[in-house]
């Protein structure tokens, strides 16, 4: 029988030191690019995939996390009393109905791959999509998550979101070296975390989506702390590819990496010139500050 994902797990409990001070007191996947949290457009790219249940793993200093996606009883009244229907409509459809979240606690930050097994009681014997919310990706279509869905129905196995990156980053990013099987899709070889560009395999990088099969609890479970004193998804993964067909997709759309400084301003930029109530402001105001550079 062919096997659906309808589970996504956000690792939201790392401590993103990259975008201190912005992340002291308040969660990285909160801060908002143009006037959405990142975890808001994390959740609305898993619903476009067909999912709908939503398990985050949070740590210290996210409970604005829980909050965002509660129903906000006083705000909703204040709304209503003062006829903003359309703001009201907005907050009733940033989780629509059949969606249900679930929240699990990583009580210390010791690694990503930890952090996905924290999510094991919940995703139980069943293909899950792992989405990390501070790598946004535009496809100007339903998203980068719906495309790696479709090519599980089909291929019934792990595959990993990738994306070419210059390769004197490498060192920033898990590499793979795979053989193409069809465009944008290969059968994985050898993966390895942060790599320097002297000795990476490939400059092929893995970026915030997967799409595991349940073995992949059983392979964190036996790996031992790895680069940077972490346990890592990345060594979990090159376990599971010895026993099971693993495979990487080169998904269409942009991608901006938003716990950098430098990819969060990106986001900001690209998707104020793609919102509807602002861009054609924006637009001009960015011709005419060009000029004057
Ligand atoms: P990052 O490498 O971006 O780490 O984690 P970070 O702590 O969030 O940020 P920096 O590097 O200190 O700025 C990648 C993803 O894995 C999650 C993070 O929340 C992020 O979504 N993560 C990482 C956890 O949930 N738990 C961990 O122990 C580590």
């Amino acid at each position: 029988m062919t096997k659906k994902v309808t589970k996504a797990v956000f690792p939201v409990a790392g401590l993103g030191t990259r975008s201190l001070p912005a992340t002291k007191a308040v969660a990285k996947e909160m801060l908002p690019v143009v006037d959405k949290p990142l975890i808001q457009y994390a959740v609305e790219e898993a619903i476009a995939a067909g999912i709908d249940t939503m398990i985050f793993v949070t740590g210290r200093n996210k409970d604005s996390i829980p909050n965002h996606f509660d129903k906000s009883y006083e705000l909703e009244k204040e709304l209503e009393k003062s006829g903003k229907t359309e703001l009201l409509k907005m907050l009733h459809e940033l989780l629509p109905a059949h969606v249900s979240c679930v929240f699990v606690r990583q009580g210390q930050a010791l690694g990503l791959g930890h952090a996905v097994h924290c999510a094991k009681p919940i995703v139980g014997d069943e293909p899950f999509a792992v989405i990390l919310p501070d790598d946004l990706i535009e496809d100007g279509n339903r998203g980068c998550m719906k495309q790696m869905v479709e090519l599980f129905e089909q291929q019934q196995c792990s595959i990993l979101g990738v994306e070419r990156v210059d390769p004197k980053e490498t060192h920033k990013y898990g590499i793979v070296e795979h053989n193409e099987t069809a465009p944008g899709v290969g059968q994985l070889k050898s993966i390895v975390e942060k790599p320097k560009p002297e000795v990476a395999p490939s400059n092929i990088a893995v970026v915030g989506r997967y799409v595991l099969t349940p073995a992949i609890f059983e392979k964190i479970e036996t790996t031992g702390r790895g680069t940077g004193g972490e346990i890592q998804l990345t060594d979990a993964i090159a376990a599971l590819m010895q026993d099971e067909q693993v495979l990487s997709y080169e998904f269409k759309g942009n991608r901006y990496d938003c716990g950098s400084k430098f990819g969060f301003l990106l986001a900001n930029v690209e998707y104020g010139l793609l919102h509807p109530e602002i861009k054609a402001e924006f637009a001009d105001y960015l011709k005419q500050r060009v000029e004057k550079i």
